[in-house]
């Protein structure tokens, strides 16, 4: 696991989107996993400034969104599918139609829709690059603590943590779903790489969990420590608990020399 720590939440961004616009000029019909919620829409800001200066194109990128609310219609304004569209989709040249969500309405058999959802991805040929975001709990995408690490794309109820997490961004009135489809931690682990992205201070602690605690599933993100190609990229606030942080600041110098001799994403073709 590589941790690179920045100073502020626009160095976030601007280094992930150089790594997604590395990745597709590298490889143009790359395969997306994105993420929602509050921590990526500086990325995607970042990454439609990329477009608008014509250093990268979307016209032949598929991806694959990490989750959705179940029984949301893509048309919803709380839907990610609108998210998508509102942050990034709408304002880059990428083919809709290439830009898939695990959505499951009511009627609609969830394990279905999974089963469908894991095939479409391994007929894109597999996820490239894996966005995620980190919840305060350590999910990531809605695994919820004590998901399956075997689990594939599925329905999840939400906890309470996590319901009020995301309460912010309902109105007083307004339905907030407490189900989700989601990939399952297995299919976020088979991603060739993978950033996991977190800023403020109300992460810090699921992020030391993440880099220092044990692998449990009562800790979904602990079990990317498994995973041989992913990169953390905090903000300060998000890195405040990590031990050992000099340790950290001192390989993320070393390697960021490597890679500007030998590249990155040595694995894809
Ligand atoms: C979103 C997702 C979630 C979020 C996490 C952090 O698609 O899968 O795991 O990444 O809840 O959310 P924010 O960024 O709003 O703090």
């Amino acid at each position: 696991m590589e941790v690179i720590i920045c100073d502020t939440q626009e160095a976030v961004a601007d280094r992930v989107a150089n790594y997604i616009k590395y990745l597709i000029n590298k490889k143009e019909n790359a395969t997306l996993g994105l993420a929602t919620g509050s921590t990526p829409i500086k990325l995607y800001k970042k990454l439609i400034e990329l477009y608008n200066n014509n250093e990268v194109t979307f016209k032949k990128t598929t991806t694959f969104n990490l989750d959705e609310y179940y029984n949301i219609d893509g048309d919803n304004i709380q839907s990610y599918r609108y998210f998508m569209n509102k942050y990034l989709f709408n304002k880059i040249d990428i083919d809709k139609s290439k830009a898939h969500f695990p959505i499951c309405l009511e009627g609609e058999n969830p394990n279905l829709i999974g089963d469908l959802y894991e095939k479409k991805i391994i007929n894109a040929g597999g996820i490239d690059l894996q966005i995620l975001g980190l919840g305060s709990n350590g999910h990531i995408g809605f695994n919820e603590p004590s998901s399956s690490f075997m689990s594939k794309t599925r329905i999840k109820t939400l906890t309470q943590k996590t319901i009020d997490d995301n309460s912010r961004l309902f109105n007083k009135n307004e339905y907030q779903p407490n189900m989700a489809m989601t990939m399952g931690i297995s299919t976020i682990l088979n991603a060739k790489y993978i950033i996991l992205i977190a800023t403020g201070e109300n992460k810090s602690d699921a992020v030391n969990r993440l880099i220092s605690g044990a692998i449990s599933s009562k800790n979904p993100a602990s079990i990317l420590q498994n995973h041989k190609n992913v990169i953390v990229i905090l903000d300060e606030d998000a890195s405040s608990k990590v031990n050992n942080i000099d340790y950290y600041l001192n390989a993320a110098k070393e390697n960021k020399k490597l890679q500007e001799q030998f590249g990155y994403f040595h694995e894809l073709k």
